[in-house]
């Protein structure tokens, strides 16, 4: 088994360049499918979710080459099967955009129930709704999910609630439907936006993606023949922003874009630190013990539900007593159990944390419960007192590239251990 061993504490200090949203590219991999022809991604996160959103497409046809760690080419022209692999699908929960790619390429297409982090309930109702009005049949069973259509037709779509994954794979399934598309109350994250990009520089025509309209006009077909580069990840750079809060310490990010940004730049100079925004790059510093702050996690622009455990680590080291309200997930409060373990003083319960602030944190061995809930855990036991060993490091790898020589390169005294040896 392996671990993360940290002593602290240690203020991060230095430059970090974000990479590639994880996000982006779970999504921007399945849409290669809809592709007859060869495209390049660039600043692709070298992560596992990545590695195995390749798999998946190399078991549907698709020919991968990696010209670098970051960068693949990606020959989408000999897609043979409608059926996904079931065990492979069933391992992350970005695996449902196979099935709007699919559904518009081959109008069929059968894939494991998706999986991906225990952060509650996770319905795919408006992904089915969505394909439903496209003019597929959906049938779940048996761990899977199986749909088929003659033919799909655009519609106009008001999704019941704003989903990042549901508005993503509409957008899939409507890219080569016949007439146009409407998405009202669509999701707004730069992760949408991004995939819409990627679809419209291969030849798709989607028109306003990031407002809550988004517009598909179906088009015959996608050639490819283009190089895109994955936007920086917002979720990657709030982490390390936090990371300099929690330990009072003093970053350059590059490569962020900052207007992404806004809402955690925003809680930033509530509770004390300081942002300063050269446009691409951004400096985070805080010389002083944070103070309290309330939070709700909001679609995009609101603070994001993917930043909540790191946000929760720098409110635990605050002065006075601040409310965490989630609204997204209804299982994302299990990371404080193991804050606690490190001396925190947080009740949650249901939707609400309650956090009194403590001077410092200690040093102890926890367990990552999920994938941020383990970057919460990072920053934890570097801003803390003593050694602490963060376990179950499949959660944090999924989404983190090379995590560890990151924190170590901006000064962190962090060391992967495999215990087994
Ligand atoms: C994506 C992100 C995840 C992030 C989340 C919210 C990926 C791969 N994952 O997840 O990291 O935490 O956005 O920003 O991009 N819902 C329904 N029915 C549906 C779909 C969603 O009720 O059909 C609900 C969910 O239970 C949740 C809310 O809508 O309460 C938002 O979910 P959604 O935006 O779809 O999250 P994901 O796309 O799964």
């Amino acid at each position: 088994m392996e671990k993360l061993v940290i002593k602290g504490p240690t203020p991060l200090k230095g430059e970090i360049r974000i990479n590639g949203a994880k996000n982006a590219a779970v999504a921007i991999l399945p849409a290669t499918l809809l592709i007859d022809g060869i495209c390049t991604i660039d600043n692709l996160p070298h992560i596992s979710d990545v590695l195995l959103s390749c798999e998946i497409l190399e078991k549907f046809g698709a020919k991968i080459k990696w010209n670098t760690k970051n960068c693949i080419t990606i020959d989408t022209r000999n897609v043979h099967t409608t059926k996904a692999p079931l065990d492979l699908t069933s391992k992350f929960r970005a695996s449902y955009y196979i099935i709007g790619s699919m559904l518009s390429r081959k109008k069929e297409i059968e894939v494991g129930m998706p999986g991906g982090c225990q952060l509650g309930a996770r319905p795919v109702d408006q992904h089915i709704k969505g394909f439903e009005m496209l003019g597929a049949d959906v049938t779940l069973g048996n761990g899977t999910i199986y749909a088929k259509a003659d033919k799909l037709v655009g519609n106009s779509i008001y999704m019941d609630i704003v989903s990042v994954g549901a508005t993503i794979n509409i957008m899939l399934a409507a890219t080569l439907a016949e007439g146009t598309t409407t998405i009202d109350n669509a999701a707004k994250e730069p992760h949408v936006v991004d995939v819409a990009n990627f679809l419209n520089t291969m030849g798709a025509d989607i028109r306003g993606a990031g407002t809550d309209v988004i517009k598909i006009n179906g088009v015959k077909k996608l050639n490819g023949n283009a190089t895109y580069s994955v936007v920086p990840d917002q979720i990657e750079a709030g982490t390390f922003m936090l990371a300099a809060v929690a330990t009072k310490g003093n970053l350059i990010l590059k490569n962020c874009i900052t207007k992404h940004l806004e809402s955690i730049t925003a809680k930033i100079i509530e509770v004390g630190g300081v942002v300063e925004d050269y446009g691409d790059s951004l400096r985070v510093y805080c010389e002083r013990r944070p103070s309290k702050a309330n939070i709700k996690t909001l679609p995009h622009p609101g603070f994001p539900t993917d930043l909540q455990p790191q946000m929760g680590v720098v409110l635990s080291l605050a002065e006075g007593t601040s409310i965490i309200n989630e609204s997204i997930w209804e299982s994302r409060f299990q990371y404080t159990q193991e804050l606690n373990k490190m001396g925190a003083k947080i009740t949650a319960q249901g939707k609400t944390a309650i956090i009194e602030g403590v001077e410092e944190l200690s040093g102890s061995p926890v367990y990552s419960t999920d994938l941020r809930a383990g970057a919460a855990l990072i920053i934890a036991g570097t801003a803390a007192h003593g050694v602490t060993e963060v376990y179950n490091l499949q959660y944090i790898d999924r989404g983190y590239e090379d995590i560890e020589e990151r924190f170590r390169s901006i000064g962190a005294n962090i060391e992967r251990i495999n215990e087994d040896n």
